[in-house]
């Protein structure tokens, strides 16, 4: 009897030790596709260790790349020709979707992220990888879409309020053709009220709270359609 609670006792303190101190001190594994692309995207940082204003990480959610293999999959069940689209990534973290969207052949590649260290680190990754892309530093809350067939790409950044600028931000963009690929869609319900976006659904085998789904928009641009009632400018 005495044995077996020893040994019990043991296994607990062996695993405490392990989860503890051994397992934080090692180096975590680099992924495959850092490995081989020789870049620095892998990474969880929370957002407490963002150093974010105290307004935006009310909003934010935290560092982590998107998988690899997701975005390929969800252009080609969107349907989309990559090459007539400008990439957009709101939150773009280290850059990994800039990086395979320009795999993908996107006519123009532009990412904003609200932390300065982070969009640093997309930068050096771009041109270390002779990528052409724009990476502004700022709050995604206030882009502006460009005037062209877009792609917005978003892999859980924020939360709702957030998600709701985007929406409106998307409702005023002059692009004729909308397309948005939202990896862990968190608040897709507010996609689907927002009365110009249609939800395709998700590719066969990426549904669900940590896939993909998928919709598409007609920009004010397209076919004379107007959605509001505004003058021209
Ligand atoms: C889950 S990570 C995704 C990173 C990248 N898009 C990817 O898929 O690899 C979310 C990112 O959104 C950024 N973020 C959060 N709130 C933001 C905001 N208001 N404006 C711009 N970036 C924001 C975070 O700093 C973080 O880097």
């Amino acid at each position: 009897m005495a044995h077996a609670v020893f040994l019990i006792l043991a296994v607990i303190a062996t695993w405490t030790l392990w989860r503890g101190f051994v397992r934080p001190a090692m180096p975590p594994a680099r992924s495959a596709f850092d490995t081989r692309h020789d870049v620095d995207t892998d990474g969880e940082i929370f957002v407490g260790q963002l150093g974010m204003p105290a307004d935006i990480a009310a909003q934010a959610e935290r560092y982590m790349p998107t998988e690899e293999g997701l975005l390929e999959v969800a252009v080609a069940f969107a349907g989309i020709e990559p090459t007539r689209f400008s990439f957009v990534d709101l939150g773009c973290g280290k850059g990994r979707p800039l990086i395979l969207a320009a795999q993908l052949r996107f006519r123009r590649l532009i990412g904003v992220e609200i932390v300065p260290a982070l969009a640093d680190i997309a930068r050096a990754n771009l041109a270390r990888l002779g990528v052409a892309a724009e990476v502004h530093t700022g709050d995604a809350a206030r882009f502006v879409f460009p005037p062209e067939p877009v792609v917005l790409f978003l892999f859980n950044p924020f939360k709702a309020a957030t998600i709701g600028a985007v929406i409106e931000a998307l409702r005023a963009a002059r692009s004729p053709e909308l397309v948005v690929i939202y990896h862990a869609p968190e608040h897709g319900k507010l996609l689907d009220a927002s009365g110009f976006l249609t939800r395709l659904g998700s590719p066969r085998g990426w549904g669900g709270r940590r896939g993909v789904a998928v919709w598409r928009g007609t920009g004010k641009l397209a076919s004379g359609v107007a959605r509001d009632t505004g003058p021209p400018c």
